[in-house]
């Protein structure tokens, strides 16, 4: 069972990879969509909230984990692979291979897009200049669009919506280097602003999503790895930590279909734990105090 964790909703987009890839692999996904969004946090509150995810993960009986999330994965993989990582467990992020497949088209320079935070760790420039260190590199912070998609605006039929967000992709863009010829999108809720970018774009700027690259680089990691591969059924189990019934609405727009029934974490000092009762209480909440 593979475990793949996002601040959000956004990580079924590559979640959605990862299974065309792997079809017969059982995956369980845990989105933290009642504390998202994550990408104008402080780098470690965002460790904070990644490690009581990935405990939750190994907890389910995950061995491998995959941070489909971009900003944590610029910010606190290496923290959670030195914590975490043994002979029996793993976890994998998404900008190595995003990185190399950027660097792999032989751009002119290329330019990354994502959260505040993102954008600062500067991680996705320090992974393309190990491998070409004379490559015009450029991030830009776009921090209005994760939330633009969260709001199910972007790809689809609203047109208001869809103003709205070339409204802000083109501001973004603006700061885009002239020589640029490939556009990294580097977080996990870009890929449903397609019809935006692509709207936005010059033709000769090339647009990479590095979910489907992410999930190539998953399967051959697998294969160099054996003793992390198991066959299963192709299920999916989906954890989040807001409000479940939302998560399996808004869900299916980021999945491309219907998602099982979502079960609820809730945090409590700071772990991550399954809930029962109601979903999502109302009103006033009076727990037992653990410390003071
Ligand atoms: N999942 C985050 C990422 O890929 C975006 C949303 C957030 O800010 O939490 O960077």
């Amino acid at each position: 069972m593979i475990g793949v964790y996002d601040s959000g909703y956004g990580g079924l987009t590559v979640l959605r990879e990862l299974q065309k890839e792997l079809p017969d692999v059982d995956f369980v996904f845990l989105g933290d969509s009642g504390r998202a969004p994550y990408g104008g946090r402080d780098a470690h509150a965002i460790l904070d909230l990644a490690e009581s995810c990935v405990e939750r993960l190994f907890e389910e009986g995950c061995r491998l984990v995959v941070v489909a999330c971009h900003t944590v994965s610029c910010v606190g993989l290496r923290h959670l692979q030195q914590h975490y990582s043994n002979d029996n467990r793993r976890i994998l992020g998404v900008t190595i291979p995003a990185a190399e497949a950027a660097v792999a088209r032989h751009p002119r320079a290329v330019a990354w897009l994502g959260t505040t935070r993102t954008v600062h760790s500067r991680t996705y420039e320090v992974e393309i200049h190990k491998l070409d260190p004379a490559l015009p590199v450029h991030g830009i912070a776009a921090p209005l669009l994760a939330p633009l998609v969260e709001e199910g605006l972007g790809n689809g039929t609203d047109a208001e919506g869809a103003q709205l967000t070339r409204l802000a992709v083109r501001r973004y863009l603006r700061h885009l280097p002239a020589e640029t010829d490939c556009l990294v999108l580097g977080c996990t809720h870009y890929p449903l602003l397609s019809e935006a970018f692509q709207a936005e774009l010059a033709p000769h700027i090339h647009l990479l999503d590095p979910a489907p690259v992410v999930a190539r680089a998953l399967s051959d990691w697998l294969r160099r790895h054996p003793e992390f591969q198991e066959t299963g059924t192709g299920s999916l189990r989906v954890l989040c930590s807001g409000d479940p019934q939302v998560f399996q609405r808004q869900g299916s727009r980021f999945l491309g279909r219907e998602l099982p029934t979502v079960q609820h974490i809730s945090e409590e000092s700071g772990r991550l734990a399954h809930r029962s009762g109601p979903q999502v209480p109302q009103g006033q909440v009076v727990r037992e105090f653990r410390k003071f």
